[in-house]
Formats: structure tokens, sequence, C-alpha cells
């Protein structure tokens, strides 16, 4: 099992998709034990053989709870892309997190979150605010997390295994799936990830060596802060509607952040 002395158990939380699928795999290469979160468990069985699966939605809180028990971690890459309403993001890219969360209760899984490059950017054509927000909602919880903002899918050859960790939002550039799934698990793996946030691309170069140096150059989040520390100081919370600074004020509570 992990060599890691606290983390066996891993649930995967959109372990069907696309990058889910290379975050399984990762996970058991590195000696963990996934458990996947899964809304259909037959197909689930052909994508997934082998691996623990734990039937619910992220839509509905209550349908969680089995399968956040007893976990050391949790690998967070579930997104609406296939929801054609036009408030998935909403309920899935936000909700998801929002809700397992709650279902949570006390526990202090160490938490990888996937979100997106452009999270932080608000001029870019059909950007929408929701990965941030879901972001927000992990920060407030007090969990020990990090936040990882993969740039664009399979644009990185072969050759470009070279990672470009980055903060404050400008980054762009591409990355492969498997580059993204193995950065997730090792962030729960090497502590210098821990309270950290950043945009994620590859470039021409060697896969890195040092995982630890890798995330320990970077700045962590400010204690107390619910943006990423480079974040542009827009989207602010007072601003904010009144539904979803109720959110952050409820897990706030009910992990005892509270101011
Ligand atoms: N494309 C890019 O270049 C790019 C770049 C950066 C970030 N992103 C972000 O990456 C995410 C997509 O990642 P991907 O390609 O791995 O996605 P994907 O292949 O569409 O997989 C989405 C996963 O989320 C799960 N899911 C969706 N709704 C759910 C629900 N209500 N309850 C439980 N599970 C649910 C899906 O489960 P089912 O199998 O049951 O549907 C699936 O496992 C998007 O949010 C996107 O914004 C994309």
């Amino acid at each position: 099992m992990s060599k890691h002395q606290n983390i066996t158990d891993v649930l995967m939380v959109g372990a069907t998709g696309s990058i889910g699928q290379f975050a399984v795999r990762a996970a058991r290469r590195h000696g963990l034990r996934p458990r996947a979160l899964v809304r259909d468990v037959g197909r689930a069985e052909q994508l997934l053989p082998d691996v623990e699966l734990v039937q619910g939605d992220l839509e509905d809180s209550a349908s969680l709870r089995r399968a956040v028990g007893e976990v050391d971690a949790i690998v967070l890459t579930h997104g609406s892309g296939g929801d054609s309403r036009s408030d998935a993001r909403a309920h899935v890219d936000y909700g998801g997190v929002l809700n397992i969360l709650r279902a949570l209760d006390d526990a202090r899984p160490r938490v990888a979150l996937m979100t997106s490059i452009y999270a932080t950017r608000s001029d870019i054509p059909g950007a929408t605010p929701w990965k941030r927000r879901s972001e927000r909602l992990l920060r407030a919880s007090g969990l020990p997390y990090t936040i990882v903002r993969p740039g664009w899918f399979d644009h990185a050859g072969p050759t470009q295994r070279r990672l470009v960790l980055e903060q404050g939002g400008t980054a762009d550039g591409g990355i492969a799936r498997d580059q993204i799934a193995e950065t997730l698990v090792r962030s729960l793996l090497t502590d210098t990830a821990l309270g950290k946030t950043f945009e994620l691309i590859a470039t021409e170069g060697d896969e890195p060596s040092d995982w630890a140096e890798l995330f320990g150059a970077l700045k962590g989040d400010e204690s107390g802060s619910v943006d990423g520390v480079l974040d542009p100081a827009d989207l602010l919370v007072e601003a904010e509607p009144r539904t979803l600074r109720a959110d952050l004020e409820a897990i706030r509570s009910v992990r005892g952040t509270s101011g």
C-alpha cells in the first residue's frame, strides 16, 4: 500500500471521466486504494475494472455519505461538460464540491481539486466563475488541499513533459491528461503542495524528478482567504449572490473555520 504514512484510501470523484480514469491509474501506481464515486455502476464496471465503486450523484448530498466514509483523501476531477442544462456548472462543478464538503461532516481528508486554467479569467469569452467559486468553498473548509488548474487537455506533444506551475491566473498552454492525473495524486503525497493553488501547463523537456521542490517553489494561499494567493482581486465575496455567501458561511460553520 501507500508509502505515504497517512494516505491509503482515496475517493475519486469524476473517476469515469477523461481525467478521472488517468487519476485512478495514477493512484494505483502510487500504491493507493482508489474508490470511485459513480452514477452508473454498470457503465463504470466496464471503464474501471477491479476498482471499488460507490454509487452516488454529486447533486444529491445524501447519496455521497457512503462514498466519503473513511477515506484518507479525495481527488475531484468531475465536470459538467456532458450536461446540456444551462445551469449545469452551478449544479455540478460548484454544487458537487459543496455537496461533498457537506457530506464529510467533521472528517478531514486531504483534497486535490482540479478546476481550470481560466478559473479567474472574466475576460475570456464563455468563462464562468463557477470553478473559482468551487475553489472558494474548499479553501473556506479549512481542509488540507491542493487546487490544480490545468491548461488545455492534450495540447502537449510527447516531448513536452516538463511541468510548469504558475500562479496569478495568466498562464496559457496545454497539458497531457496523464500529467494532470499524476500531479493531482502527487499533490496528495507531497507536503509542500499543501495549501497551494496553481495553473498547470507542459513545455518541452523532461518529467519532474523532484516533486517536493516543484510544489515547494510556489506561494501558499493566505490563511483565511477564500482566493488563491495571486488571484485577481475581483469577483468580491461581498458582491456575490446571497445564496453563495450563505454556502461559504455554512461550510465555515460546519467545519469550524468561521471568523
Ligand atoms: N477540455 C479542456 O481542455 C479543459 C481544460 C481545463 C479544465 N477543464 C475542465 O475539466 C473538466 C472535464 O474533465 P474531464 O474531461 O475528465 O470530464 P468528463 O470526461 O466529462 O468527465 C466528467 C466526470 O464527472 C462526472 N460527473 C458529472 N456529473 C456528475 C454528477 N452529477 N455526479 C457524479 N459524477 C458526475 C462524470 O460522471 P459520468 O461518467 O456518470 O457522466 C465523469 O466522471 C471540465 O469541468 C472542464 O471545465 C477542461
